[in-house]
């Protein structure tokens, strides 16, 4: 499925879990803490601007891309709401490993978005323009690495989150089926609930996968540029041997 295709059920997004949009929230003061000390940044994938505005509230500029045209419209619904941000926000369509910006960057990342690069061609791609838009002095930074192969157990679909706005209930809901060693079928299910009722639902199916750090330290090789630090949450704790997903900060070599 193509990117513009996921994500319909955008409305829902920021319901998955209030904290993920709480400017508190430990991944969201991560990426600010690189932006405040880079002075600009480019955020690839920005969904509903999470991260993004939280930036932007520093009065740093900030640039985003984004190929969902769903997405982009719950950011910039968001984004119109607070007009003290317009100067420092920029939001463009387009894909991580398409976009051209005539300029460069301090600070580029990618947060929760790096499964949708599904084979190492396209994470190739990604890094390629990486390194097309990445400053001098800059730094890059994705999430959502694994550090050895994950085991490939298929999960039914299972309600993750619940939050309650009013009368209304809005649940969530994750499965994942392997299709082979690399990638998997990611289901969503997002409901509205009423008095016990189901009053709206999507269901989407996506493709995703797993890029073991080693693979990736390869990869930026091959543009010019070379791990920094390894990490496995948000709170800069370094990447230990049970880590359960790693994040890197990467600069040129
Ligand atoms: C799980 S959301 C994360 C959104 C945001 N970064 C956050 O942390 O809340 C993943 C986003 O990546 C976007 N996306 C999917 N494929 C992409 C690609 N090739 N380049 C850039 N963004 C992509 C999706 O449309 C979606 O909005």
């Amino acid at each position: 499925m193509a990117s513009e295709q996921q994500y319909l059920h955008a409305h829902f997004y920021d319901l998955l879990d209030s904290s993920r949009v709480d400017p508190a929230d430990a991944s969201v003061r991560f990426f600010l803490h690189y932006a405040l000390r880079a002075g600009n940044a480019l955020e690839l994938g920005a969904g509903t601007g999470r991260v993004t505005l939280a930036i932007a509230g520093q009065h740093i500029p900030v640039w985003a891309v984004e190929p969902s045209p769903v997405m982009r419209a719950a950011c910039l619904v968001k984004a119109a709401q607070q007009p003290h941000l317009y100067p420092f926000f920029t939001l463009l369509p387009g894909s991580a490993q398409d976009v051209r910006i005539n300029r460069s960057f301090r600070f580029i990342y990618a947060s929760g978005v790096s499964m949708h690069w599904t084979s190492e061609d396209q994470w190739h791609a990604v890094l390629e323009n990486v390194a097309r838009h990445l400053a001098d002095d800059g730094i890059f930074v994705v999430d959502n690495l694994c550090l050895t192969p994950p085991e490939h157990n298929d999960s039914p679909l299972a309600q993750v989150s619940q939050a309650r706005l009013g009368e209304i209930e809005y649940r969530t809901y994750f499965g994942r089926t392997w299709i082979d060693k690399q990638r998997y079928r990611f289901h969503t299910r997002y409901e509205a609930v009423y008095q016990g009722v189901v009053i709206e639902a999507y269901e989407d199916d996506s493709i995703g996968s797993f890029l073991c750090q080693e693979t990736c330290y390869g990869l930026l090789k091959e543009v010019g540029l070379q791990v920094r630090a390894a990490y496995q949450d948000f709170s800069f704790t370094l990447v230990s041997d049970t880590a359960e997903q790693v994040i890197l900060e990467a600069g040129w070599s």
